[in-house]
């Protein structure tokens, strides 16, 4: 017998102004690379960003041109239009030719500048161009920086199936910058609390303390609040990611998608007017519910749980609940059977147990999830 093992490592770092010329995180997370220096960088910016920060293209290069000795900019940065939509293998391919045209080679890297989607889309392109090229993430969003742009995974849509085609590529670092939440819309800064809720809620009983502490601060525009928030929700889901054993997602476990059985249905049950962050708050306190009437869960912890979810602006929205076929069965249901088909093997949902602590189950009783279902509708 002969072993392949090889360890991965790469750093998320945490500062303000990443562009700024003193800012030394970019060129330090650049020299660790291991690529021939300077290194070669390619940079993909979100074009919507230049709304918000007119000079980003030339604060980059101008970057760049200060760090001279360790950045060798192969290219003036390249806009893309994030969002979903980008999220295609058309524009990964688009990039692809972009990446030809300016000669990266296999010691070259790309930068991407964005939200999740862009994350995605571009992150998948520099994965298989020339077999895989080192990528550097700065997401821009909330929960780009708090959840997506801090994992192992890329992908675009296709077939009508979300992420149907992408990899895991580990990046070679991920860069947090503060400034970018000045500029967030509250429902973005809602869709990240979602998630840091959801990390919380499983693994972190003080940091959910935090959280019920800090809400209204966050909510209000406390940016140092919310770069906390960011801060600890990234570490959470990093340190699940390095440590639980599956960072490439063969097993059926997954228990980052708490409470998104449901969400991810009733988002498209809603057409998307449900924002995921909504639908994920929505998911949680279904599966909390389903939890105390199964006796795992104290019903005060719901109870917490959907107070602070209301002082994120997440509401719970009954209506997309109470669609139902000609049987009279909710349409949501559907989405437990999607959720063990996405995962495959046997299904498993993550249950709390208590705030910081959690289960896997891998059956649900129907009719308890049901009834769980009335009683979130009918709670106030
Ligand atoms: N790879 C993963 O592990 C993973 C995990 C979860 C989600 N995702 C993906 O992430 C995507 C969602 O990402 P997202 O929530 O970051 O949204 P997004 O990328 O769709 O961005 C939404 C919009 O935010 C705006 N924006 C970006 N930065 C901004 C800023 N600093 N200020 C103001 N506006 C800004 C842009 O106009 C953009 O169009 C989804 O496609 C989802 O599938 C990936
Ligand atoms: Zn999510």
């Amino acid at each position: 017998m002969s072993e392949f093992c090889i360890p991965y490592r790469y750093e998320t770092y945490f500062t303000t102004d990443v562009f700024a010329p003193a800012n030394d995180v970019l060129w330090r997370a650049l020299q660790g690379g291991g690529a021939t220096m300077p290194a070669r960088v390619f940079f993909v910016v979100e074009e919507e960003l230049l709304q918000f920060y007119p000079d980003l293209p030339v604060a980059i290069a101008g970057y760049c041109r200060a760090h001279a000795d360790a950045i060798c900019l192969v290219a003036p940065p390249l806009l893309q239009a994030g969002g979903e939509p980008c999220k295609d293998i058309a524009v990964s391919l688009r990039l692809c030719e972009a990446f030809l045209a300016a000669r990266l080679c296999r010691q070259s890297c790309v930068v991407i500048v964005g939200g999740g989607a862009l994350l995605d889309a571009a992150g998948f392109a520099a994965a298989i161009f020339h077999r895989g090229l080192r990528q550097l993430r700065i997401p821009t969003t909330a929960l780009s920086q708090c959840d997506s742009g801090v994992g192992v995974k890329n992908g675009v849509n296709y077939l009508g199936k979300k992420n149907l085609l992408g990899c895991f590529a580990p990046p070679l670092a991920v860069i947090n910058d503060a400034a970018f939440l000045r500029t967030l819309p509250p429902a973005m800064v809602s869709a990240a609390a979602a998630e840091a809720v959801k990390v919380a809620m499983i693994k972190d009983r003080e940091f959910f303390a935090w959280l019920v502490a800090q809400a209204s601060a966050i909510m209000a525009g406390d940016l140092a609040a919310l770069a906390m928030m960011v801060r600890r929700s990234a570490e959470i889901h990093q340190r699940h990611i390095a440590t639980n054993g599956d960072p490439f997602e063969y097993g059926s476990a997954r228990p980052l998608d708490f409470g998104h059985w449901s969400a991810h249905k009733l988002e498209m049950l809603s057409e998307q007017r449900l924002s995921h962050g909504v639908a994920v708050g929505m998911g949680m306190l279904i599966d909390c519910r389903y939890a105390v009437l199964m006796g795992i869960l104290a019903k005060d912890v719901y109870t917490a749980l959907r107070a602070l979810l209301r002082s994120f602006a997440l509401p719970f929205d009954g209506a997309v609940l109470e669609l139902r076929d000609a049987a009279g069965r909710r349409l949501v249901m559907a989405g437990m059977e999607e959720f063990r088909e996405h995962l495959g093997g046997q299904l498993h949902i993550t249950l709390p147990t208590a705030i910081g602590a959690k289960i896997e189950v891998t059956t649900i009783d129907d009719e308890r999830m049901n009834e769980a279902m009335d009683l979130v509708l009918r709670d106030k």
